[in-house]
């Protein structure tokens, strides 16, 4: 059936799919197809893209993904067990290499009933035909019992059974609302091995979400049970509490091979850029305490911790910051650096920005070095990773500030005024021309409400500001600062990143960058 050894494990990454599915983690194309470029780069087996019948948004962004990246990954579309559904996702594939249509339908109790309102054999019989028709155009076809770890275990047994002699090449079992404990997921997977005669002729995948905390357990159980593809994602992201985090299970292989004896074709040093690229492009950053990528995993605060790392790492340390691309505060260059110096520690760090992006960005380094004494590798992704955040805008950032003043106290009403400049409209007869400069003052409650309040006003955009998050980017008083805003506006969530050593300023570049967001939308 396949020629892969049998430690190796798929990695099959849905962050495009059940990771944008969650709260405030929508991404446009071009970001998906940064996020796609990115996975390839790590070396995920399978990219699950999207939902291809869900918009024309979302079949455009398959079928880019499945054209750029078909040769490097299999590139998957789901689809419900409908015809539609299907042969969206047959056509979005369809420009890749290697594409996988993956059918889904719920098979547990609860679901036929009240969901569905199917009889079991109703069921096997929509999954049977809907595996055939996937099977008729692609020959890689997943089949998903939907909530499988809480449906009747003949019955699970008789819908694999069947969806695998229909054609499907890998079955899932997903774990639909975190419900498993790792001893049961492990039995689930392990009666499914030793009961469904034709399991050999499949591999059996894990899928399991994390409302219990337990996603990441589950899914390594899975693999001790026999199963050789995981689902999951980047940082985690997914339906409510999320999916399984793709480092956390690699890393884990990886640490505790003695234990595991399994492998992943993932380059763990790209884990790091990876998460955080994931982090700015949904805006909802890498949580500090995460495992594996958060900016804590590597930090050791306690007094007797530090003796112990100075003496040997190993003490405190299972896994070395430089296996994962962690970017540590080591000092970086000064303001004398060149251009070439610059480039080369972005490199380093895991970025490689055209010449538009890198010249924006090391005229901030300078401007930064400038203001700060110290300035760190953590600086330097930063002010990188803010400018990649609006990268994905259709129109550039059509909007930059040019000035900023504002003024606040205890008494009087804060005030802010800007002057913008507004980019020539790609495309327009003046396409080529002259960029044109906006000035307007406003109040607020605070600088940064009153900062909000003129940029609405320049732009004619009005936006609901739904979650304001400052964070320091390193240590110090002259610390760069980092707001990531989330907005309402245009009819959509939006989410914008902004870093100064001024958090006043940082918030108005975030809050920008989002209304460009709505800005772009607005033009298109
Ligand atoms: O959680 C789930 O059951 C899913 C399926 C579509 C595989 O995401
Ligand atoms: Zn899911």
């Amino acid at each position: 059936m396949s020629d892969r050894p049998d430690d190796r494990v798929v990695i099959f990454d849905t962050t495009l799919r059940d990771g944008e599915q969650s709260p405030g983690c929508s991404m446009n194309t071009d970001e998906k197809l940064r996020v796609a470029e990115a996975l390839c780069d790590l070396g995920v087996d399978v990219i699950e893209a999207g939902f291809p019948i869900a918009s024309p948004g979302d079949f455009d962004a398959v079928s880019q993904i499945a054209e750029r990246f078909g040769d490097r990954a299999t590139i998957c579309g789901l689809a419900r067990c409908r015809d539609g559904d299907i042969d969206a996702a047959i056509n979005a594939v369809a420009k890749g290499e290697r594409g996988r249509v993956h059918v889904f339908l719920a098979t547990s109790a609860i679901h036929r009933e009240h969901k569905l309102r199917m009889s079991t054999e109703q069921i096997v019989e929509r999954a049977v035909a809907s595996v055939q028709r996937a099977k008729e155009k692609v020959d890689d076809v997943e089949f998903s019992p939907e909530d499988a770890y809480r449906t009747e275990r003949d019955f699970l047994c008789e819908v694999v059974e069947k969806a695998i002699d229909a054609g499907a090449t890998t079955v899932n079992i997903p774990d639909t609302v975190g419900y498993a404990t790792p001893q049961q997921y492990f039995d689930v997977i392990k009666m499914l091995k030793e009961s469904v005669p034709n399991i050999d002729r499949a591999i059996i995948s894990t899928h399991c979400h994390d409302d219990l905390g337990l996603a990441a357990a589950n899914t390594l159980a899975g693999l001790e049970a026999g199963a050789r593809q995981v689902e999951c994602t980047i940082n985690g992201i997914g339906e409510r509490a999320g999916n399984a985090a793709l480092e956390e299970i690699v890393m884990a292989l990886k640490t505790r091979q003695d234990h595991f004896g399994l492998t992943t074709g993932i380059n763990t040093r790209k884990l790091s850029p990876t998460s955080r690229l994931v982090g700015s492009v949904t805006g909802q950053g890498v949580p500090r305490n995460k495992a594996v990528v958060g900016r804590n995993a590597f930090a050791h605060a306690s007094g007797i911790h530090q003796d112990g790392m100075l003496k040997n790492p190993a003490t405190y340390e299972i896994m070395k910051p430089e296996d994962v691309g962690f970017i540590g505060t080591d000092l970086v260059l000064g303001k004398h650096s060149g251009r070439a110096a610059v480039k080369a520690r972005l490199t380093e760090l895991g970025y490689t920005p055209n010449d538009e992006t890198f010249t924006e960005v090391f005229d901030r380094f300078i401007d930064l070095a400038d203001r700060k004494k110290e300035v760190f590798d953590a600086d330097l992704a930063a002010l990188m990773e803010a400018k990649l955040s609006g990268a994905g805008l259709a129109n550039r950032e059509r909007w930059s500030i040019k000035s900023l003043h504002t003024s606040s106290g205890t008494t009087g009403v804060p005030t802010a005024t800007l002057e913008l400049i507004e980019a020539p409209a790609a495309g327009s007869p003046d396409g080529d021309g002259e960029p044109t400069i906006h000035r307007d003052a406003a109040i607020g409650d605070g600088p940064i409400d009153a900062c909000f309040n003129a940029l609405e006003r320049i732009i004619g955009i009005e936006a609901r500001l739904e979650d304001f998050v400052v964070k320091s980017v390193t240590r110090g008083k002259d610390a760069l600062g980092q707001v990531d805003v989330r907005l309402y506006a245009g009819g959509r969530d939006r989410h914008g990143r902004g870093v100064s050593t001024d958090i006043i300023e940082a918030g108005a570049r975030a809050f920008l960058q989002a209304l460009n967001r709505a800005d772009a939308d607005r033009q298109a």
